[in-house]
């Protein structure tokens, strides 16, 4: 396990949820004090659905200050924005609905063109974003992990593992919807990066990767090592159910 990793393991995923949603608050709060905005790339996928909806609700949403939050994606399948696979959809439903964050801070991956154009569009408005810098410094990145060791969408063999000059490439996975997704540069660049994992279907996997060793490309979770910040795993009893 690196040293800088944090694992917290949770009775349930109502109360990872919880614990994810106060980071979410106190993380962008501490942001917005240092340098008044808060930015962060949202995984997609089911687990984190509560969390969102917690985010959106009372006591965290009022503790928020939506105007200076900017919403990010640290992946998307290759969808339309209103199909029932998108992430954003997802977000949409779960947080963006629910509160008063203005249009323009919220960032989709826009699914319009091919996707090359859409993830170099992408990358484009991230440099926008921020501006004169290496990397993205995402205050918060929230990522989820797949059984087979996959997090946003880099999925073990497949190219986008080896990207490090581009922010933002499209990955065709084999049987899958193609997808967009943040690079392993960007996301390790990010201050805070929380996994947040439940279930046990998930069990081995999770031990295979906290316990295992760094950097192993057909366990993608494992190129995750942030280049300055901080590594939490947040996961459910039944999640953690292989950790030594
Ligand atoms: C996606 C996610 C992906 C997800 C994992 C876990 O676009 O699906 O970014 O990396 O986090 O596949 O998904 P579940 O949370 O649904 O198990």
């Amino acid at each position: 396990m690196l040293n800088h990793e944090f694992v917290w393991v949770f009775e349930t995923p109502q109360e990872l949820s919880e614990a994810a949603a106060e980071k979410f608050v106190k993380i962008s709060q501490a942001a917005i004090v240092e340098r008044g905005r808060f930015a962060t790339a949202l995984a997609g996928g089911n687990t984190p659905v509560k969390t969102y909806e917690l985010i959106a609700s009372a006591p965290f949403r009022n503790r928020i200050d939506w105007l200076k939050v900017h919403l990010f994606f640290g992946d998307e399948r290759f969808v339309p924005l209103s199909h029932p696979e998108s992430n954003y959809r997802m977000v949409v439903e779960a947080l963006i609905s629910r509160v008063g964050i203005p249009p323009e801070n919220v960032h989709p991956v826009r699914t319009e063109n091919d996707p090359a154009t859409t993830a170099r569009l992408y990358e484009d408005e991230l440099r926008a974003f921020f501006p004169e810098i290496s990397w993205p410094t995402f205050d918060l990145v929230f990522l989820g992990l797949g059984a087979d060791g996959h997090t946003a969408s880099l999925f073990p063999n497949t190219n986008a593992l080896g990207e490090r000059r581009q922010w933002v490439v499209a990955n065709r996975v084999e049987g899958m919807t193609e997808r967009i997704t943040l690079t392993i540069p960007v996301i390790n660049n990010g201050a805070h990066i929380i996994f947040l994992v439940t279930g046990r279907d998930k069990a081995e996997v999770v031990a295979q990767v906290i316990n295992g060793q760094p950097n192993q490309e057909n366990l993608p979770a494992t190129l995750i090592t942030p280049t300055y910040g901080s590594l939490s795993w947040f996961i459910d009893r039944e999640a953690a159910s292989n950790l030594s």
